[in-house]
């Protein structure tokens, strides 16, 4: 039982923000941490600044160590949505927490840093808005650079940068505990990567999957449709010992075309395993193997504590299986002759069957399967969802890929055994994919031009949503930087 809880600002960066509240409950989850986010209306979770209550220190570095949506961590001094009782708070903290006083030491450095977010403000004002904490006792000299402490006063004033408004809706004030794992997404960047393919996944989606699967050290983890193993890379980098299968051939053994303009042809070395290396993970690299996945081969024992995976859609890669197609005509092949198995199509509606039948099969209990699920916006209702009576679905998140295409990254976790009559279901067909993304191609002009006008107001929203104001000279959304 928790005796107490203390407060932190969980503070995000302004990028996949449908994503982060799975992550940080899955994150919650995999270490075993109690969490109470008191941000919870719809509004405040769209913002970057959470306030949360967690046991202790301890929990919020385990928060920081993992999260890729997290920018960084503050002890939660003072909030408020007007400046009097946000510094009637914080004076009450410091003279109520007594811990508080031990960052006061003359020999400890500090800095406040200012931030104000959808508003911008000149040096001088933010050196004006420091000296409105002449009340704290600093002792300590100020160090910009390197200081043993570092407080942030935030102003935030919403996110829509056509209605800033006048005075902030909050004013807080933290001490930095720690920064997030953002870092990975340009360490593991698609760009200086070994082996990629025009369906490698970007490393900060990949590694947030990664997350939602729970992955950690000497976790096994799968990937049915590995494809150039995007998956897998960010699935080892946090500890987990990671294998895949998919049906392409070239692709698993990188002799498909190469997708950087710059490049002609595939170097020799070229490999998932060399991708695994490249990131100081190879140890960490089963195999990779050719099959179909709608044939599965492996025996029922199998079992692996994570399947992260993207199948097919259809547009980039073809939706295929393996068949056998009996001819009447004489057999003329001998045992020399090579052989080129049959294919044909494999429905969205059953692939997704197959995958949570397979995932509650060799999944361990309390393994995660996360998959990417496509859709035309227009078709989607919660009933498509496939669902499995051994898979309870803990979280549906979406990504908007054009004005009218989206995907929804699906998170279920293996909740009861495998048995052969559990029941699989979707309550609603799953529509294929494929010729709803091409019929776009047949849309009259009107129709393209409310298509067009919606993807600007995607855009428009996604940008503000991401603090970045309109620039009328070229009419690009970009980030306002503080001087
Ligand atoms: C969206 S891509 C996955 C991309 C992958 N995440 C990567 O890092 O490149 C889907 C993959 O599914 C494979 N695939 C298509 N049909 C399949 C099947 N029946 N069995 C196994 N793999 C299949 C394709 O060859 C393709 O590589």
């Amino acid at each position: 039982m928790t005796k107490s809880w203390k407060k932190y600002i969980l503070w995000f960066a302004q990028e996949h923000v449908e994503f982060r509240l799975a992550e940080i409950n899955s994150l919650a989850k995999l270490f075993k941490l109690q969490l109470r986010i008191l941000s919870s209306s719809n509004e405040e979770l769209l913002r970057p600044f959470w306030t949360v209550e967690l046991p202790d220190e301890e929990s919020a570095l385990k928060l920081a160590s993992r999260s890729i949506s997290l920018k960084c961590i503050l002890e939660h001094w003072s909030d408020s949505n007007n400046f009097g009782d946000f510094h009637s708070s914080l004076k009450t903290y410091l003279k109520t927490n007594e811990l508080s006083q031990q960052y006061f030491h003359k020999d400890l450095s500090f800095k406040i840093t200012v931030e104000t977010y959808n508003k911008h403000f000149s040096q001088k004002e933010k050196v004006q808005k420091i000296e409105t904490f002449d009340y704290l006792p600093l002792k300590g000299d100020v160090n910009l650079k390197d200081p043993s402490v570092e407080w942030w006063y935030i102003e935030y004033y919403g996110l829509d940068p056509t209605k800033v408004p006048e005075t902030p809706d909050a004013i807080l004030f933290g001490r930095w505990i720690a920064d997030g794992q953002r870092h990975l997404i340009k360490d593991l960047s698609l760009k200086k990567r070994k082996f990629i393919g025009n369906t490698s996944m970007d490393a900060q989606l990949s590694l947030l999957m990664a997350n939602q699967a729970l992955v950690q050290s000497g976790d096994i983890v799968l990937d049915p449709f590995v494809g150039t193993g995007s998956l897998l890379v960010s699935a080892a980098k946090f500890g987990g010992f990671v294998m895949g299968s998919d049906i392409d051939y070239m692709m698993v053994h990188a002799k498909c075309r190469p997708s950087r303009i710059t490049q002609k042809t595939r170097e020799a070395d070229e490999s998932i395993r060399a991708n695994l290396k490249q990131y100081g993970c190879e140890k960490r690299y089963l195999d990779v193997l050719v099959s179909d996945f709608s044939n599965p081969i492996w025996r029922d024992s199998f079992k692996v504590n994570s399947i992260i995976t993207d199948p097919p859609y259809g547009i980039r890669e073809a939706t295929e299986k393996i068949c056998i197609k009996v001819s009447d005509k004489p057999d003329t092949r001998n045992e020399d002759s090579a052989h080129y198995p049959s294919t044909s199509h494999y429905s969205l509606q059953h692939l997704y069957l197959d995958l949570l039948t397979f995932s509650a099969r060799h999944l361990v209990i309390g393994g995660r399967l996360v998959c990417w699920f496509p859709f035309h916006r227009d078709d989607y209702n919660d009933g498509m969802i496939p669902q499995h009576e051994c898979l309870k679905l803990v979280s549906n998140s979406e990504q908007p890929l054009s004005g009218i295409t989206s995907r929804r990254l699906l998170t279920y976790e293996k909740v009861e055994e495998y048995s052969e009559d559990a029941e699989r279901s979707t309550k609603g067909e799953i529509l294929e994919f494929r010729p709803r993304y091409f019929d776009s191609g047949l849309e009259s002009r009107q129709e393209r031009r409310t298509r067009r006008a919606q993807l600007r107001e995607i855009g428009r929203l996604e940008a503000i949503k991401r603090g970045k104001v309109l620039d009328v000279k070229d009419g690009k959304y970009k980030k306002v930087i503080d001087e």
